[in-house]
């Protein structure tokens, strides 16, 4: 490591995060300089695919070991996305002493804390500032601006694709399908667009904010996780009525037993909270510190150049540390952290088919207590929706299955 201004970048991986940060670090080299006075030079590029046309092909190479060789190189970018072989590749530059920034969520909500340990055995910097809300600072306001706070509770609105589609169906009225199929042509979501639909991005991603928040590594297995498939436009109208909207919320609080709760699913979230109002393909965490109690950040959730610029604003953090690891990170664990997310409370909405509707509503009234009970245009004769009372969701979900009624759907009330 040479310690000086200079520095020499390579990237693993030349998609679109990859070539968004060969883009910033070129077209805003000046202001860079400018505001940090360091100069980044890119002079490697990873990728399996060639690119013939590329202004950047006399340094594009197939092979990794022209990367971890070359001891010209001081910091690299790794934006290829999923657990292998990205693991190997980050393991082995940070053994071979190179601070490493990466945008993969996956790598780090499954590798971070091992990755952690191995910067800091080697010295180095492993930062991941665009893992969680793309181009939002997320991961370095926790862990520095905040730091003189106890965190207990970090919830978010930590995927774009499933917030446009929530988004069109609320202001809209088109179908989820719809609004999937229109994600999809617009590139939000992938062709395969599970781990978005389905929650698993943003439950990674709430992972790596839980492991950060509380100091533990939260691994994503057994982690709660429903998406947004199951929502319907009739849900979206019920939630209206509450003075709600359905949102895809991941959440994570930390509870006094050292065991962690942690859970991705859509919830009707009130529309004075503030992450009701976080819409189309923004993402925004909320984070509640014993000190400065609520903070909201907002911003793009993803994108090639929003993400780019959190990937660079940890580049620029490698330069400012070159010579030393900065105290950053979370301790590992072999004990099981997690809650039982059913031993949580919750105010669940229900949506269900019932027989005779006025005796339902009176004896769903006596089993609960206090149901809110909710209407909407054209709604279906034996179709009765309500939210029940807040208590345990395991407690709730017993209680509705002596009912009788066919439930339809439930969705929890956030907040
Ligand atoms: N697929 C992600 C989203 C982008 O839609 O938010 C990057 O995490």
């Amino acid at each position: 490591m040479k310690g000086s201004e200079k520095m020499n970048v390579a990237i693993l991986g030349y998609g679109v995060v990859g070539s968004g940060v060969a883009k910033v670090l070129k077209e805003n080299s000046g202001i860079i300089k400018e505001k940090t006075g360091h100069e980044f030079k890119l002079t490697r590029i990873l990728d399996i695919k060639d690119f013939p046309l590329s202004e950047y092909r006399s340094i594009i190479t197939k092979n990794f070991e022209d990367v971890a060789n070359d001891e010209s190189i001081d910091v690299v970018v790794e934006t290829m996305g999923g657990v292998e072989p990205a693991f190997g590749f980050v393991s082995a530059c940070l053994e071979k002493g190179k601070h490493v920034v990466s945008s993969n969520k996956e790598l780090v909500a499954v590798k971070g804390a091992e990755l952690l340990e191995k910067a800091k055995k080697n010295n180095v910097n492993f930062f991941f500032e665009a893992a969680v809300g793309g181009g939002i600072p997320v991961i370095r306001p926790i862990s520095r601006c905040l730091a003189g706070n106890e965190i207990n509770e970090v919830a978010g609105i930590l995927n774009g694709t499933t917030n446009y589609i929530l988004t069109k169906m609320i202001t809209e009225g088109v179908s989820f399908e719809a609004a999937l199929k229109n994600a999809q042509e617009l590139g939000y979501a992938e062709k395969d667009p599970s781990a978005d639909v389905d929650g698993i991005d943003a439950m990674r991603k709430i992972c790596i904010l839980a492991s950060l928040c509380f100091g533990t590594h939260l691994y994503p297995d057994g982690v709660y996780c429903e998406g947004i498939r199951r929502v319907t436009l009739a849900d979206v109208a019920y939630a209206e009525k509450y003075g709600s909207v359905i949102k895809l919320v991941a959440r994570a609080e930390k509870l006094s037993d050292s065991k962690v709760f942690a859970a991705v699913s859509p919830c009707f979230v009130k529309k004075s909270n503030m992450l009701a109002g976080v819409n189309d393909v923004f993402n925004a965490c909320l984070v509640k510190g014993d000190m400065t109690g609520e903070v909201l950040m907002y911003g793009k959730g993803a994108g090639s150049e929003a993400t780019a610029s959190a990937v660079v604003g940890d580049i620029i953090d490698c330069a400012d540390n070159s010579e030393k690891r900065k105290v950053f990170g979370w301790k590992n664990t072999d004990a099981d952290i997690l809650s039982n997310y059913t031993e949580k409370e919750t105010a669940l909405y229900v949506r269900c088919t019932v027989a005779n509707k006025p005796e339902t509503c009176r004896s769903l009234k006596e089993i609960f207590g206090n149901v809110v009970f909710l209407w909407r245009n054209n709604q279906p004769e034996n179709e009765i929706a309500f939210v029940t009372p807040v208590m345990e969701e395991k407690k709730l979900r017993k209680i509705l299955s002596t009912t009788g009624i066919t439930v339809i759907t439930t969705i929890r009330v956030f907040g």
